[in-house]
């Protein structure tokens, strides 16, 4: 047998061995589940604790809800899309930060440094008095 024709061989029993796993989902061949967005609806009372000052921020129902500096609100979905630690507001520079491995999301859910790949999930924000009402 010469080389070329081990080589192919090879080649062929490897797509042999492996297209039953593809078939039956075993392996990575597996398509991923789409994902739906989730639907967010709920309101805070921002007159008492870290959304009544600027540059504070709290996390409700899987969302980061955080006030700028300069006042204005943002939500965020809160899970890093790498592997689910609740990301922390960076005030200082508006941005978002993972302590587990560092990841990076600017104000509008970007990933601005990995190693997280995915966005976040950003959420209209509308003051009313003292109530923010955060949806989808
Ligand atoms: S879990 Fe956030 S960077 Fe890894």
């Amino acid at each position: 047998m010469t080389r070329k024709e081990f080589i192919a061989q090879v080649g062929i029993n490897a797509a042999i061995l492996l297209a039953p796993a593809c078939i039956t989902g075993l392996s990575s061949c597996k398509k991923k589940k789409e994902e739906k967005p989730r639907s967010v609806d709920f309101t805070l009372d921002i007159s008492t604790g870290p959304l009544a000052s600027n540059g504070g921020a709290l996390i409700n129902d899987g969302v980061i809800v955080a006030r700028s500096t300069s006042g204005e609100f943002i939500a965020i979905d809160s899970a890093c899309t790498h592997e689910g630690t609740n990301i922390n507001y960076v005030s200082t520079t508006h941005s978002f930060k993972c302590p587990n491995h560092g990841a990076t999301y600017d104000a509008n859910g970007n990933v601005t440094t990995g190693p997280a790949v995915k966005s976040l999930t950003s959420y209209h924000c509308t003051l009313s008095g003292s109530s923010l009402q955060v949806f989808s």
